[in-house]
């Protein structure tokens, strides 16, 4: 990245907070907020912990809020006890008891309903069995399920007992999850018999199996969830189903009282070297973002019905459908399947019948959904909508428009947010009520997040427009804790660039006169594909492993709906097939990085060449690829290339 990049994206539309929204919001106002970040700006620490004393239960109370004694590694609230599970269930009883904490409708239509009390009583009977299995605190266990109810009530059992859960998401394939669950050294995988996705079967068992036939010998026990009922095989001694280990288990599961340190769960994501990391968050911090952010970004309220379309396999479905929403008393909706089964008009059609009052999606889904036509969506009574919000890509402006005006009728203000695996919440997004908004703008950062945008150096970028990257300078409470087993790592990719002063994202962002910031991208090598993180690393990792492959260099390119397609150039051992062309071996390829890591990291694009272009010191020309890949003109020196042939080779011209 060259020090600063000149952003070419100029959108000067802005839409101030609709009044009625504003009126009846928990933020109502620019002076209102002000408030708060003169608060935050005064006294960090004070911000923070005044926040956690009112909206966390603690079973005793913190004396210590911010350690930093061991920069990077920031500690909060850590001498104060808490149970998230707690937290998010128990204390909601004596008013919300028979309040519906989750509504769940499956693809093939089949809806459910369970009240708080309800899921209190099924992860109390879910942690005695996690219990009797012989799962304590600290010990990891892996989720593999689809996005039903009982995703959501694993992940707190593990909770209420102390244990570590790291869900994998059940697009990953068997290698993936065998990777997943060996780097955690978890002790029980949790799965279904399959899940309903696309008209089709998801085989998370036969999945799983695979796994386990591979490696993983930390697996004591795997519980299997019933869902579809098709036949598959249990292995005696080591497999048991969630009912039958139910059956006896009682209500009754005191919760496990853990520091606000205590780790809640890993989450393994994408970085720009090979292996997937594993993110580490801590208990009291984490909670903590979730509360805050469901009540400023949100605009959370007790009659809501919030839809967040993520799956519980990435870091929105933890924070905004299984932890989030609960912590606050909310009622959450839940959809197993496709946005397209039985057609594009699946989510309206959802957000009617159950009305919807708040729908936070990806852009790559608007993007797909809005190509397919506004028939769809205006089949439907979309007036319980009261707000929008975006994640995971930067949504461009034409999106955005069609978002606001079709789905929201112009109503609905739209959260776009800014966030990350590692930074556990919400960072950069506007305050419904208070912040105007612009087509493609995260806006600015919440209360209590010191965000900017600095050159190589380390120094503020304040020229409006400049890019550079962005970086956090004071730590804040849902912040990663380390990465499991590599904590090394942790250090040098978040810390090492400014000699640990400020946290890196990743991201090349700028500011405009207003201060609002903009995400141009990540600065790294990491690319986003439909809002699924990937690293071009673990492809082409994959890739090599191919017998057939010598080298592959992956990149991504601009996609219409997707935001970025997979794009790899691979050198084969042996001769290039002719004319650069080979449909045979290019779809096993795709199958095969397919079976290494999953279906949405197959490439989109496979192109042979006899070499890659590399520096002098042989390092992949990466920026040139991606030129190539997008079919711009090249504007980079080729001259050191060995030979210039290759240029057509790569441009599929040779
Ligand atoms: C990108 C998802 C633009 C960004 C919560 C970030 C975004 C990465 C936005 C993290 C947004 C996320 N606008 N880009 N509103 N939100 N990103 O870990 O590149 O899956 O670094 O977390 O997604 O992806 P992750």
């Amino acid at each position: 990245m060259t020090t600063t990049i000149d952003s070419i994206l100029h959108e000067h539309r802005l839409f101030v907070p609709p009044q009625a929204f504003a009126a009846a919001a928990r933020i109502k106002s620019r002076a209102e907020l002000a408030a708060l970040q003169h608060q935050a700006d005064q006294d960090h620490e004070a911000f923070w912990a005044g926040l956690a004393q009112q909206e966390i239960t603690w079973q005793r109370p913190f004396q210590s809020i911010l350690d930093s004694s061991r920069a990077p590694h920031y500690a909060w609230f850590k001498d104060g006890l808490l149970n998230v599970s707690y937290n998010c269930l128990d204390r909601h009883l004596p008013e919300r008891g028979e309040k519906t904490a989750i509504v769940f409708e499956g693809e093939q239509g089949d809806v459910q309903r369970l009240t708080y009390a309800e899921l209190h009583r099924e992860v109390c009977r879910f942690a005695n069995t996690l219990k009797r299995l012989g799962i304590t605190s600290g010990d990891r266990v892996v989720i593999y399920l689809p996005m039903i109810p009982e995703a959501v009530i694993a992940m707190q059992a593990c909770a209420r007992i102390g244990a570590i859960h790291s869900v994998v998401f059940g697009g990953f394939s068997a290698d993936s999850l065998r990777d997943r669950i060996e780097d955690a050294g978890a002790r029980m995988l949790i799965t279904a018999d399959g899940g309903h996705r696309g008209g089709k079967i998801v085989e998370l068992k036969a999945a799983a199996d695979k796994a386990l036939a591979k490696g993983c010998p930390s697996i004591e026990s795997v519980l299997v969830y019933r869902r579809t009922g098709h036949e598959i095989a249990m292995q005696d001694g080591r497999d048991v189903w969630w009912h039958e280990a139910i059956a006896k288990a009682t209500a009754q599961c005191p919760p496990e009282w853990v520091g606000s340190e205590h780790p809640l769960f890993l989450l393994y994501t994408s970085g720009s070297t090979g292996k997937p990391k594993g993110i580490q968050h801590s208990s009291g911090g984490y909670l903590l973002g979730a509360i805050t952010t469901m009540k400023w970004v949100f605009d959370i309220r007790d009659d809501d019905l919030f839809w967040c379309t993520a799956d519980v396999g990435w870091i929105t479905g933890h924070t905004y459908v299984a932890y989030g929403p609960l912590a606050v008393g909310a009622t959450l909706l839940m959809y197993e399947g496709a946005p397209t089964v039985p057609d594009a008009g699946r989510f309206w059609d959802i957000c009617a019948r159950h009305k919807v009052s708040i729908f936070y999606t990806a852009p790559t889904a608007i993007r797909a959904l809005m190509k397919l036509g506004d028939a769809f969506p205006t089949a439907h009574d979309l007036s319980s909508l009261r707000l929008l919000g975006t994640v995971g890509e930067p949504i461009n402006p034409e999106a955005w428009m069609w978002y606001h005006r079709v789905i929201g009728h112009e109503r609905c203000p739209i959260v776009d947010t800014w966030w990350q695996t590692e930074t556990g919440c919400h960072m950069l997004a506007p305050i419904p009520g208070a912040v105007a908004t612009k087509p493609g703008s995260c806006t600015l950062p919440l209360p209590g997040i010191v965000a900017d945008v600095v050159d190589e150096q380390g120094n503020s970028i304040t020229m409006p427009d400049q890019g550079g990257h962005l970086v956090i300078k004071k730590p804040w409470p849902s912040m990663l804790r380390t990465i499991w087993g590599d904590d090394a790592r942790y250090v040098s990719t978040y810390w090492g660039k400014f000699d640990g002063k400020y946290y890196l994202a990743g991201d090349s962002a700028r500011r405009d006169a207003d201060g609002y910031f903009w995400i141009m991208g990540r600065a790294d090598d990491v690319i986003k594909v439909s809002g699924h993180r990937l690293g071009t690393m673990e492809i082409e990792s994959a890739l090599v492993a191919h017998p057939r492959v010598a080298e592959a260099a992956v990149v991504g390119r601009p996609h219409d709906i997707k935001g970025e397609a997979i794009f790899a150039y691979v050198v084969l051992r042996g001769s290039r097939p002719v004319g650069g062309v080979d449909e045979a071996l290019t779809r096993e390829l795709r199958d095969w990085v397919g079976e290494q890591i999953g279906a949405i990291a197959k490439p989109d694009d496979i192109r042979y060449a006899d070499n890659l272009p590399k520096t002098r010191s042989g390092k992949i020309m990466r920026r040139l690829l991606r030129t190539l890949a997008s079919g711009q003109a090249i504007t980079q020196d080729t001259s050191t290339l060995e030979n210039e042939g290759i240029l057509l080779q790569l441009q599929g011209k040779a």
